[in-house]
């Protein structure tokens, strides 16, 4: 050994002593050498003062290195707890139909392949629960799935997706309330209601304008102020305003030019000064690109975080798609302060927002131990509602629906989604439930031993069984159909998609019907039409091949662990269908509003149809849609009187008050949802046709008639005025509008507005 060597390999050694010092033995002394625990009569350990107190009196015990490392999670689902203060970890899990597997990440793991394969109730997809307009039951939901998320020992459920149905190709719109931005908040109010009652902590998401899956951490939505307030924004401002939510999370796509999760006019500017959103903003799962900008925005927790997230961040695919981690971890964070690039001012607004929601839950002074029962009977109960009361008659020429078991002695069960229950749809929100119940189950359930139920496949699934998916096998599946149909006094077709179709991570490729079902319809309705389709999927699917020549058509979604009872039901007549639509069924994707801007061209999504998504583009337009958003059949028929609305001229603030009465003119109990629509012909901007401002679902036995009313405050009247960056309702005539669907409208009264 040289001399010289020795020196340097000693200079060495004391180099690196020097660094492991000052990177690592420093900071750790500095994060947990310094203060002892504070005592137990700390005042934030008192449960009986405010969230508020307690968040500042803790915030000021907290080192700056404890508050940087609360800015990131800890795990793949859990945020970062410090311990000397007795901050516990918030627990979370996806979302929002039911409690996932919080093992993993969703990009590298679906529920099916977890560690740890976590099952409880699988809930109806969202779009299935908006079928109900049922805010009662979603708040139902909402305590369900919390009390399974507590019993689970968790506390922060993923959920409600509440981003807006643009076009019938998004992946995710599955998830979502539809296309309206009025029923989507109701509903989102409710779930978050449910949730919170039960002291667990939604998660309202994404947070804006995601709406279509194609590079989804990579695509730009161009959109202007006024649609974004009248289309994107309303249902997460109706989240915090009403619901009093307390997270959002923010969305992978850029909105005008910027990343969601660093954006500070949204989060900042609209999120907590406009909406004055008084609760933590967690980033979608690897989301963010920056530190000083991405806090300074107003995002308070990145997650993921700890080690998953850097193995994570290794892995080629997260890279590949576009995804951002690690940006918001202590180092960086305490670095960014020391430069003065994040102000320690809003460093503690971003972590007293984050202690406030752990002394508003509860989880502080009440940590969710778990050990409890998941999916009990009164969680099924809720699942089997929610299935039921959003299947959605769309079409019953003849009365062939409900099948009359004293007439029908056999039934064919046909199609690929018949003997499976396909539950959800795929990515972060797919539970696996201990039980399901397939169409067929259900089917064969009730028609009990008088009835015989045949079941033939008739096509394979598309990608399900490419090797097997041959033309012989084709023929095969197809013959056997048609001779069960032939065979049986009615067919009872089921088709659709299932979680490998129709997905988070990926759009739905399009709007027809997966391979071989379309001729699967027809074959089977030549074979005997006597024949009832039943659509499983989240989106409107293409049907100017049959629809013409298909009795009986109903819509059952996504429906969870319960969707087979929930199908016979209805098929039966045991429940009276009573969803209608939460968005518009275009007949084919080139009458969507949305269509030649999507996906967009150069990573740029441009919203230039603006307001008219949905409704508001067919009905203003006067495009024929295949079914109109609010649309949906009863076994019984509802006659529409008496409306009134009061005071008839109104001027500021004052509320008006409108009322109608409803009928059941039929022999069947069943439930209604009334409708109510604006419409302003008057504005000095151009305004949709009519916009949804109430509606009211009702349970009316054969010839009852109830008084159903509604309130409508100025908001009902006014739009987003981008000269003034402000709602305005200009003075005039309105017409109050009452409708069994957007295209149905009843009945119809003036409303002067006189300033
Ligand atoms: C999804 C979120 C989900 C999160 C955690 C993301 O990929 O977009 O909706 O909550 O993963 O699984």
């Amino acid at each position: 050994m040289t001399p010289c060597l020795a020196t340097s390999r000693s200079h060495l050694f004391g180099s690196l002593i020097a660094l492991l010092f000052t990177t690592i033995f420093f900071p750790l002394a500095g994060i947990f050498a310094q203060k002892a625990t504070p005592p137990t009569n700390a005042p934030y350990r008192n449960p009986k003062l405010s969230a508020e107190k307690r968040a500042t009196d803790l915030l000021r015990r907290m080192t700056l290195e404890e508050k940087a490392i609360m800015l990131s999670g800890s795990g793949w689902m859990e945020s970062a707890p410090i311990p000397r203060l007795g901050i516990p970890a918030i627990n979370m899990t996806d979302g929002p139909m039911g409690v996932r597997s919080w093992l993993g990440s969703s990009a590298i793991t679906s529920a099916a392949n977890a560690v740890v394969k976590i099952e409880a109730s699988s809930f109806p997809s969202g779009i299935a629960m908006a079928a109900t307009w049922d805010t009662d039951l979603v708040q139902r939901e909402g305590q369900a799935i919390a009390q399974e998320v507590k019993a689970l020992g968790r506390d922060m459920i993923l959920g409600p997706t509440v981003n807006i149905n643009r076009q019938p190709l998004w992946g995710r719109n599955f998830e979502g309330y539809g296309e309206d931005p009025f029923l989507s908040g109701r509903l989102a109010v409710a779930y978050i209601h449910g949730v919170q009652g039960e002291g667990v902590i939604p998660s309202v998401k994404h947070f804006a304008a995601n709406n279509e899956e194609y590079e989804r951490h990579r695509i730009d939505a161009i959109i202007d102020e006024r649609t974004l307030h009248e289309i994107y924004l309303p249902a997460f401002k109706a989240a915090v305003q009403e619901g009093g939510a307390w997270n959002v999370m923010s969305a992978y796509n850029k909105v005008n030019g910027v990343h969601c999760g660093e954006s500070r006019p949204l989060l900042h500017d609209i999120l907590q000064n406009e909406f004055g959103f008084k609760g933590f903003v967690v980033s979608d799962w690897g989301s963010t690109y920056s530190t000083a900008p991405t806090a300074n925005a107003g995002m308070d927790l990145e997650m993921p975080g700890g080690e998953a997230m850097q193995k994570w961040l290794t892995l080629p695919l997260t890279q590949q798609s576009g995804n951002g981690a690690g940006w918001l971890t202590a180092d960086k964070v305490l670095a960014a302060v020391k430069a003065g690039q994040i102000t320690e001012a809003t460093l503690d607004d971003n972590v007293s927002r984050i202690l406030r929601v752990i002394f508003l839950s509860g989880i502080f002074d009440r940590p969710h131990t778990g050990g409890s029962e998941v999916d009990t009977p009164a969680q099924q109960t809720v699942a089997r509602q929610g299935a039921t009361e959003g299947i959605v008659l769309l079409k019953n020429d003849g009365g062939l629906l409900p099948l009359d078991t004293s007439k029908i002695h056999s039934i064919a069960v046909i199609g690929p989604n018949a003997a499976v229950a396909r539950t959800g749809g795929g990515g972060s929100s797919l539970v696996s439930p201990k039980y399901s119940i397939a169409p067929l189950d259900g089917i064969r359930e009730r028609a009990g031993s008088s009835v015989q139920v045949n079941y033939a496949a008739g096509v394979e699934m598309e990608g399900e069984n490419p090797a097997g998916d041959i033309a012989d096998s084709r023929a095969k599946l197809l013959k056997e159909a048609t001779d069960a149909a032939t065979k049986a006094d009615v067919a009872v077709i089921v088709v659709g998609r299932y979680s490998g179709l129709e997905a988070e991570g990926f759009d739905v490729k399009t709007m027809d019907l997966p391979a071989g079902q379309d001729d699967l319809i027809e074959a089977v309705e030549k074979a005997n039409p006597r024949a009832v389709v039943v659509l499983n999927t989240g989106n409107p699917v293409t049907m100017t091949r049959w629809i013409a020549q298909t009795p009986a058509l109903l819509d059952m979604w996504y429906g969870g662990q319960e969707t087979g009872h929930a199908l016979a039901s209805i098929l039966f007549g045991d429940e009276n269908p009573s969803g209608k639509l939460p968005a518009s069924f275009p007949k084919r994707f080139e009458d969507s509003p949305a269509y030649g801007r999507y996906p967009g061209n150069d990573l740029k999504a441009d919203y230039a149809e603006g307001i008219y998504v949905g409704y508001r583009y067919f009905d203003s337009k006067s495009v024929e849609p295949q079914f109109p958003f609010g649309f949906g059949l009863s076994y019984t028929t509802f006659a529409y009187s008496g409306l009134k609305v009061t005071p008839s001229k109104t001027s500021g603030d004052q509320l008006v008050e409108v009322s109608m009465i409803v009928r059941n003119t039929g022999s069947r109990s069943g439930a209604e949802v009334v409708e109510l629509y604006v419409h302003d012909g008057h504005s000095k901007i151009d305004r949709p046709a009519h916009e949804l401002k109430g509606f009211k679902r009702v349970d009316l036995k054969p010839g009852e008639s109830q008084m159903v009313q509604f309130t409508l405050d100025r908001a009902a009247f006014s739009y987003w005025y981008p000269a003034t960056h402000a709602w305005t309702a200009d003075p005039g005539k309105f017409e109050i509008q009452i409708g069994a669907s957007s295209r149905d409208i009843r009945l119809r009264a003036p409303l002067m507005l006189a300033r």
